[in-house]
């Protein structure tokens, strides 16, 4: 849709767009949606030129990334035209438009070619035939409703934010390296592979995950995702039923739930104490679940370590109801002291008993040692679910990128993983160190911060008296995003108000900095 040469109109007035801060539309789609609607209506004069992304996002109080990104969108769908740091203005003529073509045109261009008939210019429009609105599945509804909570926005990351890992130590040329040496010598698989991934990256995470966390698996049952957020997707569409009842962690990950939600499965909030999951609770809520979902190496987000006995106990409930267990591992290399129990893939392995068939789909990442936007984790599957899970996979994407299959191949292969595991972990110890140190000097009284032998995250309990939610919005309004522990829970939460606070991705300098200003935060709150 290119339009001629011209000259811009008049700058528009500021243009009234409403905002809502808590939606779960993101703010770029919303100043998208207001400015497009200005347009429609004509609030918005055709070919008027808009204010700069810079002073609209002045008026409006966001970010300009925000305006960017509003004015890319319609730039890209033909409402505005105009380059990226240049005017911008409204189209003469908007999609929208274009797409309602008035009868009296069309029967003119018809006459023009056949000279069948003489159309007259006066004849009415035709009334639009009645159309009636398409509908988005239950499914598709269910996953906007819970699912656009883990919507992240593109931009910078901000303390405390959770899941950050230590991006500034990605190895970045040894990467390149890597992945240049491939495609130099033209040894990346250009045709499609095996949903469940390359082969040499299978038998690396089967030999790491055995060697690291005691799993016990063959290559042929580790599948190369995108993310373990991929595998808690594939595990509800493949194993679960609407209906079907599925035991979460109380407080648990989101993540998690908003999958098992979106299959149209029913979460059971089943509590979470100083030994993990409570299996007796869950025997007693929903002794016929499906599937039972646990962090056990570090339950997100308290920290408990799950013990030895309520693994068995949980493993004697699957083996006596036929139910799953996903065993989501999700930040086990960030262990600080002490040895890490062998995960429950391996303790179910050690306990079969020949023939029977396994409980446990285990599911790992790449996101939290190397960077999330690698999209890079897997899952092991007991045997009898490969084929399934190979046409789920399919179904949905494919396979993960073979490029970066190899890179990370080749990078676990020639030792850099390990290496790297290792520097990553001690950085993410004086990160933890120093937010425990800077919590004790300027947050003592408001947030109570005890130290954690593992993770990427603390707890910060909250004085009696100050509300999380509303903590983490004032924190929010300054530019800190923790999450209120909450948050997290299904049921309202037995004790009082906390913070989650992701330290690994922050150097020290903005964990103190950040500190401070939380402090700020709740000090006012408390008065
Ligand atoms: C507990 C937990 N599980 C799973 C994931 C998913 O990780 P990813 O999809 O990035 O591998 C996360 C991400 O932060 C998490 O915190």
């Amino acid at each position: 849709m290119k339009e001629p040469n011209r000259k811009p109109g008049p700058a528009s007035p500021v243009v009234q767009i409403a905002l809502d801060s808590q939606s779960a539309t993101p703010l770029y789609r919303q100043v998208y949606e207001g400015l497009r609607d200005a347009m429609l209506s004509g609030r918005l004069a055709r070919g008027a030129r808009l204010p700069s992304t810079r002073a609209l996002a002045a008026d409006l109080g966001v970010a300009r990334n925000t305006i960017l990104l509003a004015f890319d969108q319609l730039r890209s769908e033909g409402y505005l035209a105009g380059r990226r740091g240049g005017g911008t203005h409204a189209r003469d003529v908007v999609p929208d438009a274009m797409l309602t073509v008035p009868r009296v045109r069309r029967a003119r261009r018809v006459v023009g070619r056949t000279g069948a008939r003489t159309p007259t210019k006066t004849e009415p429009p035709a009334r639009p035939a009645p159309s009636v609105a398409p509908k988005i599945s239950a499914r598709g509804q269910a996953l906007f409703e819970t699912g656009s909570i883990l919507i992240r926005r593109n931009g910078p990351h901000a303390p405390f934010e959770l899941g950050v890992p230590a991006m500034d130590a990605f190895p970045m040329r040894r990467w390149a390296q890597l992945a240049g040496r491939r495609w130099r010598r033209g040894d990346v698989d250009l045709g499609e592979l095996d949903p469940a991934g390359e082969p040499a990256l299978r038998a690396a995470i089967a030999s790491y995950v055995g060697a690291a966390r005691g799993a016990r698996c063959t290559a042929d049952q580790v599948f190369v995702l995108n993310g373990a957020q991929q595998a808690l997707y594939l595990v509800s569409q493949v194993l679960l039923d609407p209906g079907d009842d599925v035991w979460m962690e109380e407080p648990g990950y989101v993540g998690a739930r908003v999958a098992f939600l979106a299959a149209g499965a029913r979460p059971v909030p089943v509590r979470v104490d100083d030994e993990g999951l409570d299996v007796a609770e869950g025997r007693r809520l929903a002794p016929g679940a499906r599937m039972a979902y646990v962090t056990p190496s570090h339950q997100f987000p308290l920290g408990v370590v799950m013990s030895a006995s309520r693994r068995l106990q949980l493993l004697a409930w699957a083996r006596s109801s036929g139910a799953w267990i996903i065993e989501d591992d999700y930040d086990s290399e960030f262990r600080y002291t002490g040895r890490p129990l062998p995960c429950m893939q391996g303790l179910e392995a050690e306990q079969r008993e020949k023939g029977q068939r396994a409980h446990v789909v285990y599911a790992g990442t790449f996101s939290k040692t190397l960077v999330s936007g690698l999209r890079l984790g897997y899952m092991i599957v007991p045997d009898e679910l490969v084929d399934v899970f190979r046409a789920a996979r399919s179904t949905v994407d494919r396979h993960t990128p073979a490029a970066y299959q190899h890179v990370l191949a080749d990078f676990i292969g020639e030792g850099h993983y390990f290496r790297h595991i290792r520097h990553v972990r001690s950085l993410c110890a004086e990160r933890q160190a120093a937010l425990v140190d800077a919590a004790s000097v300027r947050l003592s009284g408001l947030l109570e911060i005890a130290p954690d032998p593992a993770g990427l995250h603390l707890l910060g309990r909250l004085a009696p008296g100050i509300d999380d939610v509303a903590a983490h919005d004032a924190a929010m309004a300054r530019g800190i995003r923790s999450w209120a522990l909450s948050k997290f829970y299904l049921r309202a939460p037995a004790s009082g108000g906390a913070l989650v606070l992701g330290y690994g991705g922050f150097d020290e300098r903005q964990i103190r900095r950040a500190a401070g200003t939380l402090a700020g935060v709740l000090e006012r709150m408390a008065r």
